[in-house]
């Protein structure tokens, strides 16, 4: 039986002299929303390139659902279904929402002969762009310019973008950066009404947005893990008081 989506063993990254992520030990149930906090330069993003195999560990290992993932490339993890989000400058900022998603759908194809045809006939591509539209709730601004999204928008996109592939984890990294306190909520609800199967770690600087969205949480500090736990644990947790108090 499959119970654990992801575990990290004593995972390590060196950047020279530098301990970016130091000896970490983390599980992650299915369907689990766990949240990822901690200080500026914690390890958190370099835990997520790891996670997606962006550069290889000093140390340690990554298994995803069983499978030893740790050496594998980057297309072969997203293939075994781990997904991150890709930024809006990747897109194409004069065509539709939809033009893109369809464009991202089709590129997941593996019949590249769909490229003579209009890509509207695909019925089965417009279906599945509009299933993941309507996920992140942005069907309704499918004729929109991607130049023209809201901030709020452009993040919800990048989110359909890694939903494409129906991914079993999805990664997110401070999605909410630099969002209104509007665009930030409306963000939240989208993403605690996705698919329950799927995992979702969820990087915040944003304690109370961790806090709102996510069931557990982990705390880095200089690369290691001080704690882990329910959102009762973490908030009652005093070194994680001290870190915050002492930093923030
Ligand atoms: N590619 C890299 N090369 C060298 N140092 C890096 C690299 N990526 C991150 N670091 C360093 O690793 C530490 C952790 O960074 P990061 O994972 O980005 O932290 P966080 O996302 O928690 O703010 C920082 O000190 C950062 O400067
Ligand atoms: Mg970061």
């Amino acid at each position: 039986m499959d119970t654990v989506c992801l575990a990290l063993q004593d995972l390590t990254k060196n950047f020279g002299g530098l301990t970016a992520v130091d000896h970490v030990d983390l599980e992650v149930r299915p369907g689990e929303r766990r949240g990822i906090i901690g200080p500026n330069g914690a390890g958190k993003t370099t835990l997520f390139n790891l996670i997606c195999g962006e550069f290889p560990p000093s140390g340690g290992r990554i298994v995803h659902f069983g499978k030893d993932v740790t050496r594998i490339p980057v297309y072969k993890r997203i293939a075994l279904g781990i997904a991150r989000t890709f930024q809006i400058t990747n897109l194409f900022p004069n065509l539709t929402v939809l033009q893109n998603v369809l464009l991202a759908a089709q590129g997941l194809e593996r019949t590249k002969y769909v490229m003579y045809l209009p890509i509207s006939s695909f019925n089965h591509l417009y279906e599945k762009s509009k299933s993941r539209l309507e996920e992140v709730e942005l069907w309704e601004k499918r004729d929109v310019l991607i130049k023209n999204l809201s901030h709020g928008d452009q993040r919800q996109i990048e989110v359909c973008l890694a939903l494409i592939g129906q991914p079993r984890l999805l990664l997110l990294d401070e999605p909410t950066a630099g969002l209104s306190p509007a665009e930030t909520l409306s963000f939240t609800t989208m993403l605690k009404k996705l698919d329950r199967d799927m995992t979702i770690l969820l990087i915040e600087h944003d304690m109370d947005v961790a806090f709102e969205f996510a069931e557990n949480i982990t705390v880095l500090y200089q690369g290691g893990l001080i704690a882990s736990g329910t959102k009762e644990d973490i908030k009652a947790n005093k070194t994680v008081q001290e870190i915050y108090l002492g930093t923030e």
